[in-house]
């Protein structure tokens, strides 16, 4: 399909509160899921939500099937299409992490998320999903079921001293894309 462009921070459709999806299995479904994938694997993205190729639905892509050379340390996360996602924090534990984020892109901050989370939603043939995850999982679904009500990961941290350009927080890392 096609890598499409990735909207950056500052561009007001990423403020918009996405729509859910009501009708599933469709062509146009499928082609945005393709676009999506493409354009995340495209710059090597931990997960990608509609809005930020500019499409106000609710549906979010995470995951791979290996591991991702931008989050050389973290944890695989099955590759997952969710749609229409609900999430339910388990308790009040939070814990902070190292976001990025491919509509900001070179930046990295570190960000309180629920530590664990129980995920309900859809995938593309409207059969649920239900899910109860912990740690780098749990974030990235938080991650981008935030991009669906119109939050960036900044609008999330606590303290901004911990905000800036990943090849000057992490100078080992040897990201070579822009983000
Ligand atoms: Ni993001």
């Amino acid at each position: 399909m096609t890598v499409r462009e990735i909207l950056k921070m500052g561009d007001a459709r990423l403020l918009r509160i996405a729509e859910p999806v009501v009708v599933f299995d469709t062509d146009a479904l499928h082609a945005l899921v393709a676009d999506m994938t493409d354009t995340m694997a495209a710059a090597n993205g931990a997960g990608l939500a509609a809005p930020q190729i500019g499409v106000n639905q609710q549906v979010v892509i995470f995951g791979t099937d290996a591991v991702n050379p931008r989050y050389p340390e973290a944890p695989v996360v099955p590759r997952t299409i969710l749609i229409n996602p609900v999430i339910t924090p388990l308790d009040d534990e939070l814990e902070d992490g190292w976001e990025g984020c491919l509509s900001v892109p070179g930046l990295r901050g570190l960000v309180p998320r629920n530590r664990r989370i129980r995920y309900q939603g859809f995938d593309l043939f409207g059969d649920a999903i239900d899910r109860t995850v912990e740690g780098f999982h749990a974030r990235v679904v938080q991650h981008e079921c935030d991009h669906l009500i119109g939050r960036l990961y900044p609008t999330r941290m606590r303290d901004l001293t911990q905000f800036g350009f990943t090849e000057v927080l992490f100078p080992g890392l040897g990201v070579a894309d822009d983000d």
